[in-house]
């Protein structure tokens, strides 16, 4: 069975075997006859790089559901299924007008993997309004509920990448979100240059979302046009020494201060300095306009991008000694 429509990479892969769930007790079914398989948890495939073919059986969760659970005069919780295609779940809360996700309007991939990677954009993360998960224990087909204190949220970090890694199945998210908008999210400056460019003062969560749209539409390739994965690497967080001694030498490097002794930097401007952006080895590239994307200009193999992602690593560590980690999942 090909993969190639299920990763927005669009890397040709082959499953061994490959069913689509749509209900939790059809997900229980499968998994309770299939307990000796190896199997292999497929959501929206926005955040892999298949680098081979799957030696397992596939399950891809297509549940589908979203749903007021209660509100009050100033929140609103709404339950949506991890099938729901994220930015179509975003775009239906700002219908309602509940605020909250509107930053991150237009990321790729299904509601399901949000919580997995902490997803964010341009300000928001979704640990800001995310309550709780509802996981279906891969051994056991117990259902079992994470709080957000529970999923020990970090920057593109949670338990579900770590100690409780391939271990459950995301069924259902429960967000917080609110009715009435006095805090909007706009500081980050790309934001206020779009809102400021169509002459937008007093904004509506429609407006911010509109805004986030048209900027990652000019920055960040289409995966239905050009297989990608979204950002390839995470910005990482280096000693203010270190950072100090780059500084030194690239006196115009971004950077952002997380503590005291800890510095952000952003691997896109690493990358492009370096040389990388914009180039093709074949029909691996990375994005023109924003360095941190590693694209699949048609036929690439995972192993290609791979290559061209160890590549620039490796370039980057030689160059400024930082270490750039893959925020992609490479299977
Ligand atoms: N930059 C460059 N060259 C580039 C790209 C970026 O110099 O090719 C510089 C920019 O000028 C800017 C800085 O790097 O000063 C940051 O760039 P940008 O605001 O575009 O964001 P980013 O740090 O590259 C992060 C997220 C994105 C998210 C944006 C906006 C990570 C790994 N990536 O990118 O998330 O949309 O911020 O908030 O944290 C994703 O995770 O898939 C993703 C797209």
């Amino acid at each position: 069975f090909s993969l190639k429509n299920y990763n927005t990479f669009g890397i040709e892969a082959k499953a061994k075997q490959f069913i689509a769930v749509h209900s939790i007790e059809e997900l229980k079914t499968v998994l309770a006859e299939n307990q000796n398989q190896k199997k292999f948890i497929l959501g929206g495939g926005s955040n892999m790089l298949l680098t081979k073919d799957i030696d397992a059986l596939v399950i891809h969760i297509d549940l589908k559901g979203k749903k007021i659970l209660n509100e009050d005069d100033d929140f609103v919780w709404v339950e949506s299924m991890a099938g729901e295609n994220w930015h179509e779940f975003v775009l239906w809360t700002i219908d309602q007008n509940f605020g909250g996700l509107e930053n991150m309007s237009l990321i790729p991939g299904n509601v399901g993997t949000t919580p997995v990677q902490n997803i964010g954009a341009y300000g928001a993360e979704i640990k800001d309004t995310f309550v709780s998960c509802d996981a279906v224990t891969i051994v056991s087909n117990e259902i079992k509920t994470f709080t957000n204190s529970e999923c020990k949220f970090g920057y593109r970090e949670s338990i579900f990448k770590h100690e409780v890694k391939d271990k459950y199945i995301i069924t259902s998210v429960t967000f917080k979100l609110k009715k009435h908008h006095h805090d909007i999210n706009i500081g980050y400056g790309d934001i206020q240059a779009e809102l400021a460019k169509n002459e937008i003062t007093n904004p509506t969560i429609k407006d911010v979302s509109n805004a986030v749209i048209a900027i990652r539409n000019t920055k960040l390739p289409n995966p239905k046009e050009l297989g990608n994965s979204g950002s390839f690497f995470k910005n990482p967080i280096i000693s203010r020494e270190l950072f100090l001694k780059v500084q030194a030498n690239f006196p115009d490097i971004k950077h952002f201060d997380v503590s005291p002794t800890q510095v952000k930097v952003p691997a896109g401007w690493l990358i492009e300095k370096a040389g990388f952006k914009g180039k093709r080895f074949g029909d691996a590239g990375i994005h023109k306009n924003q360095a941190l994307v590693l694209v699949n200009y048609g036929n690439a193999t995972g192993q290609e991008i791979l290559n061209v992602s160890k590549d620039i690593q490796a370039t980057i560590l030689k160059e400024f000694g930082i270490a750039i980690e893959a925020e992609v999942n490479v299977i």
